[in-house]
């Protein structure tokens, strides 16, 4: 293995993992990266070494600690209505940047509300072509206010370093919830189909060209029905005519490592959303 490729491995995290296909064994050409830079810059995304698993796939999902004290169903806050409520979702539809983040801190239209530090409207570039969706946010993301802060924000940076990609540039980054499930469960339907106006509002003003649904929850948010992540990647979907791809959520990649070559061979094909 090249110097450069290692970088791009390690970036990934994927650098003791990965096994890759002699034929494919040869350095992109067009990436500017030292085998010890932290942080490469790659100059434009490149073909990227085709990565083989080791192990079968396990679960697909992501985190599912499940707790049974929090409501399911919308809520508002004390003498509001939902729809009347200038934080509702509902109202998301025509909000510019700047109200809808405020509108998003505000709301109350789920219990999620009821126990968040902040709530966690998103990140990056507002005219991005890459749009990647998370589930919701965890204890950091919470103390923050910023998505995927934490270890499995982590790996995403990895993940966008390796497309040559980086928070804030050509990225945003969301969440299908933007408060904290507590002890991080997966988020219920209702709390999605709550918080859905938001993420609805937030594609429509980035105007995407690809977007990576992160794990089951934030597929089904996007999709707007159950699937699960082994039968839908691979897919191209489509959200209100932006090409949608499915896959790993991060946190499921933090436990399930062998599945990163996965995740990888769905980045790429997404990036091939982008050339199409
Ligand atoms: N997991 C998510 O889905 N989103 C975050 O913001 C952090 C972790």
């Amino acid at each position: 293995m090249t110097p450069r490729r290692a970088a791009i491995l390690r970036e990934m995290g994927l650098a003791p993992l990965w096994r890759l296909r002699a034929a494919d064994d040869a350095a992109p050409p067009d990436v500017e990266i030292e085998a010890n830079d932290q942080s490469p810059s790659l100059s434009r995304p490149s073909p990227l070494p085709h990565l083989s698993a080791a192990q079968p796939e396990p679960d697909s999902s992501p985190v599912a600690i499940t707790s049974p004290a929090v409501t399911t169903s919308p809520v508002t806050a004390p003498g509001a209505e939902a729809g009347a409520n200038a934080h509702s979702p509902l109202q998301a539809a025509g909000m510019g940047w700047e109200e809808l983040e405020a509108a998003i801190c505000g709301c109350r239209a789920c219990g999620l509300c009821q126990r968040r530090s902040r709530a966690v409207p998103g990140v990056g570039d507002h005219a991005a072509r890459w749009m990647f969706v998370g589930e919701g946010p965890g204890a950091e993301e919470d103390r923050r206010g910023e998505p995927f802060v934490g270890a499995a924000g982590k790996l995403l940076d990895n993940m966008l370093a390796a497309l040559g990609l980086k928070r804030g540039e050509g990225v945003y980054i969301a969440n299908a919830v933007k408060c904290r499930p507590p002890l991080n469960r997966t988020p219920e339907a209702a709390e999605i189909a709550a918080c859905k106006p938001f993420l609805e509002r937030q594609i429509a003003l980035v105007q995407p060209r690809v977007l990576v649904a992160l794990g089951r929850p934030a597929a089904q948010a996007l999709l707007g029905r159950e699937i699960s992540i082994a039968a839908a990647r691979g897919k191209r979907f489509e959200k209100d005519g932006i090409a949608l791809i499915v896959t790993y959520h991060p946190a499921y990649l933090l436990r399930n490592p062998l599945d990163k070559s996965k995740a990888w061979e769905d980045l790429c094909f997404a990036r091939r959303q982008l050339a199409d």
